[in-house]
């Protein structure tokens, strides 16, 4: 990654005009209410503290333009984490010495020797990124003046292993044995080293972690705080974000539940153990390999042989057995038709295939038919990648059946793919790496905490950098570029899978609605007239949905919610009744096509099935989803045009009814400027 970054620092100065314009916190894009550079380049939340009054927060930010490039510490202020007050530069780029992230905390027993007047003084402890020699080291500045001013430390650097990847450091006081200790990045390594020191200034190697959990990309921005479920249950949560492989493709945050003993972190017993993949001896049904063999064939869609993995349109995919798959995408998306299996008696519990191509409910999939009915339905998620699905057909046991392959789409992605289908007495599984993720959307990195949130508030607070690498540089913004998260307040609690975090919006968020609109109890098409009349379109949103999911899922199928809607133009938001799926598609959210990774679609899943709240942020660039109070997250960058058209749900049973949906329209909360 950092190869990648010095690479665009080189394409600087090209850009360098791009930042001339006044911010006017009205240009197309500016959110209003998640924080953003007045204008410039913006990317990690760096030395985060509470003093006196203040959040601190700075970040990674380049003083000369609208590229990464020049790095230094950026700086604002805030009462509430939701207005800010822009500083002055707190750290600059000087002698060669660019300032990459790293924390900053109170040192409230003057362990460093910094203080002045009795009071304690403020210690940034960042990473020196060498721009002329393959370097970084860790290296400190303190403050005694409220953070208006940083000075470097003589003595820098403090801490050198003499590697061109070692950073982000971040500190913090370990009560236990009463010193500092530093969690850091040893990026390639994947892995996260832990140092001591009395002092601030002298380190002593304690022990490394890693590499574990999602080891694909390389790690960078650890943190480390204490973390409890329960009273006296002391556990310690290690924040690892990752360069790539993430779920949501590109650049992601996992976290590790564990131990800290003040020398080292162990994890969990309950983290989940590394499962490969399943596939179920049973009855086949059909694997394509011999072609089409005696299923029947209707229209065009199917007029060639099974592929051999690479489709028309030379899209590779992933994940089928044996040498060939069914797909539909002959000569295009516009090719229809049907491949329906000869009948054959249930004979097991599952029926489990691997299936990719389009998301497209009813309109491209598979089915299974019972004297000529649908029972089961699946469709693709708009991925090529095949991945294994199942459905429990114990019901149908002793009954002759038939499984339909189909496809009535010509418009973009109406193709489907499929392979392995087979009947036995276990579904399928795929193989899964042992990691848990903090966010399942494209745009949450980087993300550390506040440190030294006083005790009598007690909560531990983060945001995160509100972009992901493969394409933070080309999101046509100007003249800033990049955006926080909305922070957020983490706690650990207990599920059916061991312990989780869990993230909810800071509660000082509520200062930001205005009207409120509530309906209980309303069915779809009732709520869409209200929506309609109400005129519930704009941006700037706070939606809160509340469903009862066994209904639901008796009823069938999916339910969704249409956002920033114009002509052609919708954001949305999807609930899965029966696999208890939340996704977020982006593909037709607005301006998609500045990066080839952009257009997608991003999901997790809930795993208490009964009661699924759903809670939204929506500015005007940004979704924010929390599922389940916090369980699960996806926050994803939109860039859409004015959204003209009223917010709609869209469900297969019109009748389905939604047992509160409540709604805030929010005020804008732009930065102001400096003291
Ligand atoms: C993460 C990161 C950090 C580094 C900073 C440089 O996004 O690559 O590892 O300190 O950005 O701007």
């Amino acid at each position: 990654m950092i190869q990648t970054i010095l690479l665009t620092c080189t394409l600087l100065l090209s850009t360098f005009a791009a930042s001339a314009a006044d911010p006017t916190y009205r240009e197309p894009f500016r959110p209003q209410f998640h924080f953003t550079p007045a204008t410039n380049w913006m990317n990690d939340p760096n030395g985060m503290f509470f003093y006196e009054g203040e959040y601190h927060l700075f970040y990674q930010y380049n003083p000369f333009g609208d590229k990464w490039g020049h790095m230094s510490w950026g700086h604002a202020v805030s009462p509430d984490m939701v207005h800010w007050k822009h500083l002055p530069l707190a750290l600059a780029e000087e002698n060669d010495i660019m300032i990459f992230s790293g924390s900053a905390v109170v040192d409230w027993k003057n362990t460093s020797g910094f203080g002045k007047d009795g009071k304690p003084p403020l210690l940034a402890i960042y990473t020196g990124h060498y721009t002329k020699k393959p370097l970084q080291n860790q290296q400190i500045a303190y403050s005694n003046d409220r953070g208006r001013t940083w000075t470097k430390f003589q003595g820098n650097p403090v801490l050198d292993i003499n590697d061109k990847d070692f950073r982000d450091p971040k500190v913090i006081w370990h009560e236990p044995t009463e010193r500092w200790v530093m969690a850091v990045a040893w990026p390639t390594h994947k892995k996260v080293r832990f140092y001591s020191s009395p002092n601030l200034k002298d380190w002593t190697h304690l022990s490394d972690f890693g590499p574990a959990g999602s080891t694909t990309g390389i790690w960078e921005c650890p943190d480390l705080f204490p973390l409890s479920a329960k009273r006296g249950d002391n556990r310690w949560v290690l924040i690892v974000n990752v360069g790539s492989g993430a779920p949501a493709g590109g650049s992601g945050c996992q976290y590790f539940v564990g131990s800290f003993d003040g020398t080292r972190f162990s994890l969990d017993p309950s983290y989940p153990k590394p499962q490969s993949e399943f596939v179920p001896q049973g009855k086949l049904i059909a694997d394509f390999e011999n072609g089409y063999g005696d299923w029947q064939i209707s229209g065009d869609a199917f007029a060639e042989a099974p592929a051999r993995g690479t489709l028309a349109n030379q899209q590779e995919v992933a994940g089928f057995r044996g040498q060939s798959l069914v797909n539909t995408y002959h000569r295009g998306d516009q090719t229809r038709g049907k491949l329906t299996s000869p009948e054959f008696e249930i004979t097991h519990n599952h029926l489990s295939f691997l299936i990719g191509g389009g998301h497209l409910p009813g309109r491209a999939g598979i089915c299974l038919l019972i004297d000529g009915r649908t029972v089961r339905i699946a469709t693709g998620d708009n991925a090529e990648r095949l991945s294994w699905k199942s459905w429990n057909v114990s019901e149908f046991r002793g009954k002759r059946a038939r499984v339909e392959i189909f496809d009535q789409e010509t418009g973009g992605w109406g193709h489907i793919n499929v392979d392995h289908i087979v009947l036995a007495d276990q579904p399928a599984r795929p193989a899964s790496v042992p990691a848990l993720w903090a966010d399942f959307g494209p745009d949450f990195y980087a993300a550390v905490t506040w440190s030294d949130i006083p005790k009598r508030d007690g909560r531990r607070l983060w945001l995160g950098w509100m972009s992901s690498w493969p394409y933070a540089g080309d999101v046509p913004t100007s003249p800033w570029r990049s955006a926080m998260s909305i922070p957020r307040e983490l706690t650990l609690r207990q599920t059916s899978e061991g312990l989780r975090l869990f993230q909810q919006p800071v509660k000082e968020l509520e200062k930001l609605r205005t009207k409120k609109f509530q309906k209980k109890n309303a069915t779809i098409s009732e709520l869409n007239e209200w929506l309609s009349k109400e005129k519930f379109s704009g941006p700037m949103w706070e939606l809160e949905l509340e469903f009862d999911a066994k209904s639901l899922s008796k009823n069938g199928g999916e339910l969704a919610l249409h956002l920033l809607r114009a002509a052609n133009q919708q954001t949305i938001l999807r609930y899965n009744t029966e696999t208890s799926t939340v996704s977020l598609d982006r593909t037709q959210s607005g301006n998609t096509q500045f990066h080839n990774a952009f257009a997608n679609t991003f999901r997790t899943q809930l795993t208490k099935a009964n009661t699924s709240p759903l809670r939204l942020f929506i500015d005007t660039s940004a979704i924010e989803v929390f599922g389940n109070e916090g369980e699960a997250v996806i926050t994803a960058l939109v860039l859409p045009k004015d959204a003209t058209e009223p917010i709609q749900f869209k469900a297969a049973n019109e009748k389905l009814t939604i047992h509160r949906f409540t709604a805030w329209k929010l005020k804008p909360a732009v930065p102001i400027f400096q003291e």
